[in-house]
């Protein structure tokens, strides 16, 4: 919620590409007290006038280049959203312009990129500038983070997470976009959207000690690997493995969970983005499951939290730092698999545990957020 005699945000957005228009547009048009679009701008015009069209913005709020747009009085903060090898130069350039700034993911094309968004976080400090991890407010992984941070499962010693999927490119979806077959960033999908998987990791296991990484390449529409297989050893104690599968050829139903193993439960998240589950198992061998319907995978809660660090000084979850952490797993990945060696990650200054995000002002986990949340429990003793 925004507060009486606040003002929205006045909100220019750079690239209208994809995620504008199936993840960010769906929950900036439901938070109208907390943003106002005043400007966007797209390389491609026609990308600008497909955002004039379905959004219903103003045609003439389209600026020929981010350069005029950052120019505009009546422009608070930008949403950065350009293909992965931009978006440095583009967030850039809009905290140069004085601007706050809501930048997409990755934190950085590769490890000395990554450096240099901390620093660019460094050099603006009286600015907002968040890189975006939609993941860490994200309804089911906060859930399940309060439960891990109740002992609900006792002490985590063992993550499992396999994640096969089909990735071909299909008209309309993110595999469509050509930037993405032949990745200008390190890491190909393992950083476009592994980060997401990490910062789920992260979120729910803590930091991340020692990595051993190995890579293959086995998709022929993207020019980079698309299997990823990590050990991880988290600070922790506990022990990890993730693998990551995007291939090119069907493949059969696969349950893709992740799975905490505690010393006194289990703890199961699984189902698609229109029903996530968390399934809570004891060693009375009862399970409870909560189904979290109608959740957006945290865009909202996102640009929630942005708007609460922009207008009232909140400290926001997913800083550059956070995003830089999830970043630099899967760079030192790559680079455990070209060196066929463990490697230990340096902690990222200003990272740490990523911190649980709750709305402003409240001490629950869901309070004034939409969605649905049932709950059930069974027994599954032999
Ligand atoms: N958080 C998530 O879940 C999520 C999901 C998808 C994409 N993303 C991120 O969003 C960003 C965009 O991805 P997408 O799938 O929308 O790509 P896209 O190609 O569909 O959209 C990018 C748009 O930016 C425009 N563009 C390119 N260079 C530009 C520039 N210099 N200035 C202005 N416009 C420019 C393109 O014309 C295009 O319309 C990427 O950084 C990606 O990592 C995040």
């Amino acid at each position: 919620m925004g507060a009486p005699g606040i003002l929205p945000i006045r909100l220019g957005l750079i690239g209208t590409g994809l995620a504008i228009e199936k993840l960010h547009w769906p929950a900036l048009r439901g938070l109208t007290d907390r943003y106002v679009v005043t400007a966007f701008t797209d390389s491609s015009a026609e990308q600008s006038r497909r955002f004039a069209a379905y959004s219903g913005t103003d045609p003439a709020l389209a600026t020929p280049d981010r350069a005029v747009l950052l120019a505009r009085d009546d422009v608070d903060a930008v949403l950065v959203s350009v293909p992965i090898p931009h978006l440095y130069e583009v967030a850039r350039d809009a905290l140069a312009a004085g601007k706050d700034v809501l930048c997409e993911k990755p934190a950085g094309v590769d490890t000395d990129q990554a450096a240099a968004f901390l620093a660019l976080a460094a050099a603006h400090p009286d600015r907002t500038f968040v890189v975006g991890e939609n993941h860490f407010y994200r309804d089911d992984l906060r859930y399940a983070r309060a439960l891990l941070d109740d002992g609900a499962i006792g002490r985590v010693h063992l993550m499992a997470w396999r994640h096969a999927v089909r990735s071909v490119p299909r008209a309309g979806n993110f595999t469509s976009t050509p930037w993405r077959h032949r990745p200008r960033y390190r890491g190909g999908v393992h950083l476009d959207a592994g980060v997401h998987h990490i910062a789920q990791i992260r979120l729910l296991c803590g930091d991340i000690a020692w990595v051993h990484g190995a890579v293959q390449t086995a998709n022929s529409t993207i020019d980079a690997p698309s299997d990823l297989a990590l050990n991880l050893v988290f600070t922790g104690g506990a022990i990890g493995n993730y693998t990551a599968s995007y291939v090119d050829i069907p493949v059969p139903p696969e349950p893709n969970d992740m799975r905490l193993y505690g010393t006194e439960g289990v703890l199961v998240l699984g189902g698609s983005e229109a029903e996530r589950r968390v399934t809570r198992s004891g060693a009375d061998a009862t399970s409870h499951t909560t189904v979290f319907r109608d959740i957006d995978n945290g865009y909202r809660s996102e640009l929630v939290d942005f708007a609460d660090a922009v207008q009232f000084g909140v400290r926001p979850v997913g800083s550059v730092a956070q995003s830089v952490a999830n970043a630099m797993v899967v760079q030192r990945a790559f680079d455990s698999a070209e060196r066929t060696a463990a490697l230990a990650l340096d902690p990222v200054p200003g990272a740490g545990p990523v911190p649980l995000w709750r709305p402003r002002g409240s001490a629950g986990l869901f309070d004034g957020l939409p969605g649905q949340r049932i709950s059930s429990s069974a027994s599954f003793a032999a």
